[in-house]
């Protein structure tokens, strides 16, 4: 696992903690362009969530989706699994040792996750997210990222976070090159937060 897990950042382990992180840092908005712009659940979809912590994010999703959501933490699954269980199931599980089992989705996205995990493994949930999706079906993922010309607060930010992974737009890039999905549409974003952060998101769409 590429991710710092020590020091203040440690606190962050307890779901309530992340939780309340993200609502005082106001992420509720760029989560909303994610989901309603990148994601578009459409009803009856069915979605794999890789690395979907406390599970926070279905709250923007339709009711009758049909929902699957998998993480490292016990802690976050156990948080999510009281709360929204009733909408979904949880699995503890690391995304690197998804296997495909020959169940198909809709939609499989990751809010966060890949950049909290070293190239091989990312390489490995590409490969299975490709070999999961119904044909038609997209693999959504938002990270933050190093980019040209951001702003240096926006570069802090990258440094800052816990994952150890965060990458440039090329190299998320090639590691979702890696799988054989039709075709990869990318955009790197700067104006998603009220203070300058930089994100990157693909959409990779099965043939
Ligand atoms: C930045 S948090 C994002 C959580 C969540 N997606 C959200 O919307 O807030 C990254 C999440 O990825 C999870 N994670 C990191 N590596 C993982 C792995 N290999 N497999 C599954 N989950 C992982 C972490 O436990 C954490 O919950």
């Amino acid at each position: 696992m590429a991710q710092t897990t020590t020091g203040l950042r440690s606190i962050l382990s307890a779901a309530w903690a992340y939780e309340l992180l993200q609502t005082l840092l106001g992420t509720r908005p760029m989560r909303r362009v994610f989901v309603n712009d990148y994601v578009r659940p459409f009803k009856g979809a069915r979605v794999l969530d890789l690395g979907c912590g406390p599970a926070s994010l279905i709250e923007m999703l339709p009711d009758d989706i049909d929902y699957t959501g998998i993480d490292l933490s016990p802690g976050y699954i156990a948080s999510a699994t009281a709360k929204y269980g009733h909408r979904g199931c949880f699995h503890v599980m690391d995304a690197a040792s998804l296997r495909n089992t020959g169940e198909t989705f809709d939609i499989i996205y990751s809010f966060g996750m890949l950049h909290h995990i070293d190239d091989d493994r990312c390489r490995h949930v590409f490969e299975m997210a490709e070999a999961m999706l119904r044909p038609g079906g997209r693999y959504v993922t938002f990270d933050p990222c190093y980019a040209e010309g951001q702003h240096a607060f926006a570069r802090k930010i990258a440094d800052w976070d816990r994952g150890d992974a965060v990458r440039t737009p090329d190299q998320y890039l090639a590691l979702a090159g890696s799988a054989p999905f039709a075709r990869i549409d990318h955009a790197v974003r700067h104006d998603l937060w009220f203070l300058p952060v930089t994100v990157h998101l693909m959409e990779c769409l099965k043939r």
